[in-house]
């Protein structure tokens, strides 16, 4: 059996950049790792760009169970992050550790959760059961489709705390979202952890993005998040060809029309579709 990349490998890749990204089944995850990411998460944000939620509010544990399980079985080297969802950690340490227990039951890795000095005590129970936790401030995306929003965060002092109250706590990474790109970079000069930064400037440690945003598969992505593919696109063409073979009467078992070979050719420079 291959190991798979650990917490503490992540936790000392700090001040050497990485990248991370989402997947939320086993095809992507594979897809992932043969690209050479180690470092998956299985983010909640599967509500909005998988389950066609509004917000990740919505997202239950079963889901991620069902997801995370899949890209486990996707993947044989990978770290596989989960997300905690939305009341799955908040009301008791009790429930932040049964739930966390559930997750790496299902295949986790490690798992994340959202906030930072108020969550701090929900962190350090789930590493005191042995869990890896990332942690994750900034915009966190389960209360601001709530109310607080989702505007870039420019209050330094609450962001310092932050930071400083899940890395005492004990997590091994933090997602940064959305935070002053100068407030992130004294964060990342501050705490002996990894940043892991999404829209939050080029000086975190490390960057995640969420797959369905770097490949063009997302109806509304955030505007910080740069498309490396146009697979939307691509994907419509692919079937409108299949649809047109069928309704021609040519047999579909016949194989790839010859126009098909121009949807392989892989898209390395960043697009912008441009209906964004
Ligand atoms: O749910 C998610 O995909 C996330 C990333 C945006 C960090 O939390």
């Amino acid at each position: 059996m291959i190991a798979r990349t650990r917490a503490g490998t992540i936790r000392e890749r700090k001040g050497r950049p990485f990248a991370t990204v989402t997947a939320y089944d086993a095809a992507f995850g594979r897809a992932v790792e043969n690209a050479g990411i180690d470092v998956i998460l299985v983010g909640d944000s599967l509500g909005n760009v998988v389950l066609g939620y509004v917000s990740t509010v919505s997202v239950t544990l079963e889901d991620m169970e069902r997801h995370s399980a899949a890209v486990v079985r996707g993947t044989t080297r990978a770290h596989v992050a989960v997300d905690l969802p939305f009341m799955s950690y908040e009301p008791s340490n009790e429930d932040a550790v049964r739930s966390a227990g559930r997750l790496v039951r299902a295949g986790a890795s490690s798992v994340k959760l959202e906030g930072g000095v108020e969550h701090a005590d929900r962190i350090a129970a789930i590493v005191a059961a042995n869990i890896p936790v990332m942690a994750h401030i900034g915009v966190i995306p389960q209360t601001a489709s709530l109310g607080t929003g989702f505007k870039r965060r420019t209050d330094r002092q609450r962001l310092l705390a932050d930071a400083d109250a899940v890395t005492a706590a004990g997590a091994f990474a933090v997602v940064l979202e959305m935070i002053d790109p100068e407030i992130a970079r004294e964060i990342t000069a501050r705490i002996p952890i990894p940043t892991i930064g999404i829209g939050s400037g080029p000086h975190c440690d490390a960057q995640i993005l969420v797959l369905y945003d770097l490949l063009g598969l997302s109806s509304n992505p955030p505007p910080f998040a740069k498309p490396y593919a146009d697979l939307g696109a691509l994907a419509t063409a692919a079937i409108r060809r299949y649809a047109d073979d069928v309704a021609a009467g040519r047999d579909p078992a016949d194989g790839p029309a010859p126009e098909t070979s121009a949807l392989r050719v892989a898209v390395s420079e960043p697009v912008r579709p441009a209906s964004r």
